[in-house]
């Protein structure tokens, strides 16, 4: 099924100059750029989007991390796209990423991991309204 996803290259890959190589394993895979766009954003639209962790041991030090420079936002479309991201990104932890993934290759530590991508059509859908609102 045609889905779309949204996707945050995070502060640590944007600081290390990652943005081109972690779009290009994306559309490698047949994935399309749909809105792209940069943002430092504030510690209020990062407690939006993380909303569901608040209250968890490592949101504060998430929080922090998210708000320190700028990450850049992304809509990817293709088929299966969730589930397709989800896979290519690995697993959250990256000590515990697969071979080929993004997280692996890219990935600094549990908190610093690359990339955010929506878990599910029904998140994807509020994600990306509240991203892209036009
Ligand atoms: P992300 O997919 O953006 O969703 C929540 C983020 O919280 C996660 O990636 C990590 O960057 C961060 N995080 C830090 N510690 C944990 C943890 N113990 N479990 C899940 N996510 C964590």
């Amino acid at each position: 099924m045609r889905e779309r996803s949204l996707i945050l290259i995070k502060p640590d890959a944007v600081e290390r100059n990652l943005i081109g190589q972690i779009i290009n394993c994306y559309e490698e895979v047949g994935l399309k750029v749909m809105a792209m766009r940069m943002e430092n954003i504030t510690e209020e639209v990062a407690s939006k989007h993380y909303a569901e962790h608040k209250g968890k041991a490592f949101y504060d030090e998430l929080i922090k991390y998210i708000t320190r420079s700028p990450l850049c936002a992304i809509i990817l479309e293709g088929k299966d796209a969730i589930s397709k991201i989800r896979q290519l990104n690995g697993h959250t932890n990256p000590a515990k990423a697969e071979d080929g993934t993004i997280r692996k290759y890219f990935g600094v530590n549990l908190t610093e991991n690359c990339v955010h991508a929506s878990d599910s059509v029904e998140t994807a859908k509020r994600e990306i309204a509240m991203w892209f609102p036009n």
